[in-house]
């Protein structure tokens, strides 16, 4: 039966994760260390000292998450694969037993009807790498075009959907500027080394992927902001300008072949390691772009200084909250969907992650009530469908996250899920969010 929800027959209903947050297994089958293995082991860095050590342990119990998608009939599943399980010290010969697992992963997959996203970095970088400058250091990109190409030669007949990097904004910012991310440094001119280079190693392995000849489409994944001016001072909407350049065209400008907005290049060109060729390399355009969205940022100018170089701060506001105090505003989704359509030539649009934490407990019956999620979702997701009446070339919608899962610095107190992880037995409990995404899925109406 068509679909009469407003959403296409062929949309892409999918669920994300990534390999550091839910894998766990950390020192099995040879895989190395990475930054988040050293930060997370750092006191201090990661709320209440918790790891990815063991995580969901989705290492052994991918099954169960695949069961889980089946459940949803989940169109596709987009997971990142972990750098130091296929190079340990990050170069030089795969490992067997790494690539074996992300095997079992993608066949179990398919054999269940359900298309692998590869997001081939999300995060974790070999530590053995960051030892020698990391996204810091040019040598790190082409270290990226390698290990790139060891996944397109394995696994490129059966993955039609490669994205390269996740949020390299955070990798640079959070992990080299603000230092609350791995690997935890605060220089700024790191960071824009680090923007680059990851934009490099970005271009590099899309031109790898071309050399190869696959007919799969090659991506990245962002968390771009188009930032509202808290009021309509001047300095506040010069603040907003700058927010909106740092956020998001110091990336797409150069992946679309315009190269550096100008404003960046007055301000911090000069920690810029640009060689003649890279703006070629970088600017290919893009198969498709995926768009993380949470919130919609409203902005303030504040004094520039090292850790905040572009002189702005988020403002208070009146909206309402998720568990991570990030603002609810699904209207904000559907204007950045319109400014990045509107303002450079995406051909295929994704939302690659949406979703909230929030404080959600099992009742006495051990069943989870997240209707706030439920909430969220559906708001976010009646945004998708007024974008996609609107002509926006919005082609699927993955949700954040199918477990709850390692976030980061706040480690396992904030939560994602549409399924809760039980703590003590790592069993999976779909909450009621779960049984509405199935519902959306279904095409039953939001
Ligand atoms: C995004 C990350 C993802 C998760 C969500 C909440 O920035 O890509 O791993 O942490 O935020």
């Amino acid at each position: 039966m068509p679909r009469t929800d407003g959403f296409p027959d062929d949309f892409i209903w999918g669920c994300a994760t990534s390999s550091y947050q839910i894998e766990g297994a950390t020192q099995e089958d040879g895989r190395g260390l990475s930054i988040w293995d050293s930060f997370s082991h750092t006191p201090g860095k990661v709320a209440e000292g918790h790891t990815g050590d063991v995580a969901c342990d989705s290492y052994h119990r991918y099954q169960e998450d695949i069961a889980l998608l089946r459940e949803l009939n989940a169109r596709a599943y987009r997971f990142s694969t972990a750098w130091p399980r296929i190079q340990p010290e990050g170069r030089g010969a795969p490992n067997q037993k790494g690539l074996d697992y992300y095997d079992r992963l993608v066949d179990a997959l398919l054999e269940s009807g359900i298309e692998p996203w590869m997001q081939l970095y999300h995060w974790d970088l070999p530590q053995s790498l960051e030892d020698e400058g990391g996204w810091a250091n040019r040598e790190t990109a082409f270290r990226f075009q390698d290990f790139a190409g060891i996944m397109f030669e394995h696994f490129g007949d059966r993955i039609q959907h490669y994205s390269s990097l996740n949020e390299p904004w955070c990798s640079a910012f959070l992990g080299y500027r603000e230092g609350v991310q791995a690997p935890g440094k605060t220089d700024k001119r790191l960071a824009h080394r680090a923007v680059h280079h990851l934009l490099l190693a970005h271009g590099l392995a899309q031109q790898s992927y071309r050399q190869t000849g696959l007919a799969g489409k090659f991506g990245i994944v962002l968390n771009p902001a188009r930032q509202r001016p808290a009021t309509s001072r001047l300095e506040d909407i010069a603040a907003a300008e700058r927010a909106w350049i740092e956020s998001t065209r110091i990336w797409l400008d150069p992946l679309y072949g315009r190269g550096y907005p100008e404003l960046f290049l007055q301000l911090f060109g000069a920690d810029l390691p640009l060689q003649e060729g890279d703006l070629d390399i970088i600017g290919q355009g893009l198969d498709f772009l995926g768009v993380n969205y949470y919130f919609e940022q409203v902005v303030k100018a504040v004094p520039a200084d090292e850790q905040n170089p572009y002189g702005w701060a988020l403002a208070e506001t009146w909206h309402e909250k998720t568990a991570m105090d990030w603002d609810i505003v699904p209207e904000g989704m559907l204007r950045l969907l319109r400014y990045i359509a509107g303002d450079w030539p995406v051909s295929e649009l994704y939302v690659t992650e949406n979703g909230a934490a929030f404080d959600d407990m099992p009742n006495t019956r051990g069943v989870v009530h997240d209707m706030d999620r439920i909430r969220y979702l559906q708001s976010h997701l009646r945004a998708c469908r007024d974008a996609i009446a609107e002509g926006i070339p919005l082609k699927g919608y993955f949700v954040w996250s199918l477990l709850d899962n390692f976030e980061w610095a706040y480690g396992y107190r904030k939560r994602f899920g549409i399924v809760r992880i039980d703590p003590d037995t790592l069993n999976r409990i779909p909450k009621k969010s779960f049984y509405y995404y199935r519902d959306v899925i279904a095409g039953y109406g939001l």
